[in-house]
């Protein structure tokens, strides 16, 4: 059985005790279900979240690492450091990073690696723009970035990764995917792991969605056979809207 898992992606958002107020309401409402339930804050957020979470029941993930292993590289925030935090999971490939930040697949490729080298879970990011979609190209875009972004891994580490998939057009836009969309997509998206790395390491692999996903979508979403979770943006900086989409499972 593969890992049901809902994330919350803060991005720039909240200051050090907002983000302590919002990871201790998710904290006191978590009481160990079958979900993993991840909080991706901002990096400085990470070592005084650590301490006041339920490690059992709650997991902390950053939303990006330095491709470099450490060094003059100021400003960057390593794999390394991030696992010092106490985090488990990282976010590799987020669109904002991909359009915003210049992060080609090539760049993406060393953070998976640098992720896993470290032990942090990669949680690795594909969507198409919608262009791309209107051109019927959505599925070779998604293709391409899984075939350049996870690149040269064993079986052993490619079993490691979450992929989250994220159309961008779907991204904050208040526009979801519908659950056929998602569908189609995820089990597009898992057939094409299986061809690469067999049938059991892809019946194996965590597949989250995420763009606008909130409390009332997320049971439709969910129920789908190749959705196996959520990486949530807006609906994540509300406890109550957080576990709104936690507890749909
Ligand atoms: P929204 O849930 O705000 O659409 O953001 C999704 C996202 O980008 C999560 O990484």
């Amino acid at each position: 059985m593969r890992k049901h898992i809902v994330a919350g992606n803060w991005k720039m958002n909240t200051t050090l005790q907002k983000g302590l107020e919002l990871a201790k309401n998710v904290n006191t409402q978590i009481s160990g279900n079958d979900v993993i339930v991840v909080l991706c804050s901002p990096f400085i957020h990470l070592s005084e979240v650590s301490k006041i979470i339920n490690k059992d029941a709650l997991f902390l993930g950053a939303q990006n690492c330095a491709d470099k292993e450490n060094g003059a590289y100021t400003g960057e925030v390593s794999a390394a450091m991030i696992k010092s935090t106490g985090a488990s999971y990282v976010i590799i490939g987020h669109s904002e990073r991909r359009a915003y930040y210049g992060e080609t697949n090539e760049i993406l490729a060393t953070k998976v690696k640098l992720a896993l080298q470290y032990e942090l879970t990669p949680i690795f990011c594909i969507g198409e723009v919608l262009e791309e979609r209107e051109a019927e190209e959505h599925f070779n875009v998604v293709k391409t970035q899984l075939n350049e972004g996870l690149v040269d891994l064993s079986d052993e580490n490619f079993s490691k990764i979450v992929i989250a998939y994220e159309p961008v057009w779907a991204i904050g836009t208040g526009k979801t995917a519908t659950p056929d969309q998602a569908q189609e997509m995820h089990k597009i998206i898992r057939d094409h792991i299986a061809d690469s790395y067999g049938q059991k390491i892809a019946e194996g692999t965590s597949i989250l969605y995420g763009g606008s996903c909130k409390p009332s979508n997320a049971g439709d979403l969910f129920t789908n056979p190749d959705v196996d979770g959520g990486l949530i943006g807006g609906a994540s900086l509300n406890a109550e809207d957080f576990m709104g989409i936690v507890t749909a499972f």
